[in-house]
C-alpha cells in the first residue's frame, strides 16, 4: 500500500521547501532567547513545520480556505481516527462512481479527466454528508487528502489558471491519506495578514508574500472550491469563481501595505523572503515591491541584514529560472510598538 502524503508532497507556487533549512538554520543563528514563530503568509506551510522543532509555540496563517483545512489536517491539535479513516479511504478507493455531480460537470474533461472529476465530486459530497460523524480534525484530514491526491492528476502545469489543452490522459483517482499530526503548541488562522499583525505577537515573524500580480485564489481556486463546496456560478474559459480574497500585495498598493504590516508587527525579529522570478515573457511575473523598498521598509524597525542563496525556483511555466537569487532579510527590532 502507497504511504501518507508528507505536507511538502504538494505543488504550488513559490514554496519554499528547498530552502527550509537555510531559512531555519539562519533564523537560529541570528536569534536568542526565541520561544514563538510566526508564518503569516505560510502557502504549503512547510516553513512552519521545519520551524517546529525549535519554537515552543507556532502560528500559521493563510487567507485561502483549502489552505486552513491543509493546516488543520497536518498541525491542528485534535481528536482522529485512523482506522476509521483508512476504512473510509478503502471503500472510496473501491467503490464505482459512474454519475455526474457538480464537480464533474464543471471540470471534467477539462481540468480533469471526466472519471476522476466524477470520483472526486462524489468523494467530496460523501465527506460533507457524513460531517456529523467526524470531528473537524478528521473531516480536515479527509479534505487534504483529496486536494492532495487530485493535484497528482490535474490537467494543468500546476496551478489552474488554465487547463492543458490537448487530449487528457485517462487516469485513475486513487485516495491517499495524508500524514496528519495533531500539536499543542500550533495556532492556525486564515486572517489577511495585515488584520493579523494587529492581533497576535511573535519573537519571530517570517514573512514570505506574493510579489507579482499573480494571485494565489485564483491560481488555486479549484481547491478554494473544492472546499468550501458553495457550488458558486463559474466564469470564462478557466471556469473561475467570482474573486475572493484577492491580495493588495499582487496589486500596485503592494509598499504601502508591506509598510503596514511591518509597522504594526509585534516582533522581536522580522524575516522577510524574497526573489525576483521576472521573465522578459510574462509581465505578470514583475514584482511589485523592489529589494530597495523591503530594505528602506525594514529599517524603520531596526538593523536589518541581508542574506542570499541560489537555488532553482519551481515555476510552473517554460521559463529557465535556475540560479536565480533568494534573498532573506533578517530585522532585529529595535522600537517595538507595544
Ligand atoms: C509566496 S506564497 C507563500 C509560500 C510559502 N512560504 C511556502 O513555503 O509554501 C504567499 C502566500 O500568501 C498568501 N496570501 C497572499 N496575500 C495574503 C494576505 N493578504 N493575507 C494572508 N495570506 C495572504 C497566499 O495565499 C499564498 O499562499
Amino acid at each position: 500500500m502507497a504511504g501518507l502524503f508528507d505536507i511538502e508532497n504538494r505543488r504550488y507556487i513559490g514554496n519554499k521547501t528547498k530552502l527550509n533549512d537555510w531559512i531555519i538554520q539562519t533564523v537560529k543563528q541570528y536569534t536568542n532567547n526565541v520561544s514563538s514563530f510566526c508564518d503569516i503568509f505560510s502557502g504549503t506551510g512547510t516553513v512552519a513545520k521545519h520551524a517546529l522543532p525549535y519554537f515552543s509555540t507556532i502560528i500559521i496563517n493563510d487567507f485561502l480556505y483549502s489552505n486552513r483545512v491543509i493546516y488543520g489536517a497536518f498541525f491542528e491539535q485534535g481528536e482522529f481516527n485512523m482506522d476509521k479513516l483508512h476504512c473510509l479511504i478503502d471503500e472510496f478507493n473501491t467503490r464505482d462512481y459512474k454519475a455526474d455531480n457538480w464537480f464533474s460537470l464543471n471540470y471534467g474533461n477539462l481540468y480533469f479527466d471526466i472519471g476522476v472529476a466524477r470520483k472526486a465530486g462524489a468523494i467530496r459530497m460523501q465527506i460533507e454528508n457524513m460531517k456529523d460523524e467526524l470531528t473537524y480534525k478528521e473531516y480536515c484530514i479527509l479534505l487534504a487528502s483529496l486536494i492532495y491526491s487530485l493535484d497528482r492528476l490535474a490537467n494543468t502545469v500546476g496551478h489552474f489558471e488554465s487547463y492543458i489543452k490537448k487530449p487528457i490522459e485517462r487516469k485513475k483517482l486513487y485516495v491517499r491519506l495524508v500524514n496528519a499530526r495533531s500539536f499543542d503548541n500550533v495556532k492556525i488562522y486564515r486572517e489577511d495578514a495585515n488584520v493579523l499583525a494587529r492581533q497576535i505577537n511573535a519573537d519571530v515573524v517570517y514573512i514570505d508574500p506574493p510579489y507579482n500580480s499573480r494571485q494565489y485564489s485564483r491560481f488555486y481556486h479549484v481547491y478554494e472550491t473544492l472546499v468550501k463546496w458553495d457550488k458558486p456560478q463559474l466564469f470564462g474559459v478557466a471556469r473561475k469563481p467570482e474573486p475572493e480574497n484577492m491580495s493588495e500585495y499582487c496589486r500596485s498598493s503592494a509598499p504601502s501595505f508591506f509598510l503596514d504590516l511591518i509597522q504594526h508587527l509585534n516582533a522581536r525579529y522580522i524575516v522577510v523572503s524574497y526573489n525576483n522570478t521576472y521573465n522578459s515573457h510574462s509581465k505578470s511575473s514583475l514584482n511589485k515591491i523592489t529589494l530597495e523598498q523591503i530594505k528602506s521598509t525594514l529599517e524603520m524597525r531596526g538593523k536589518t541584514t541581508i542574506l542570499t542563496h541560489r537555488y532553482s525556483a519551481f515555476n510552473a511555466g517554460k521559463t529557465d529560472l535556475k540560479n536565480h537569487q533568494e534573498y532573506l532579510f533578517f530585522t532585529k527590532i529595535k522600537n517595538n510598538i507595544l
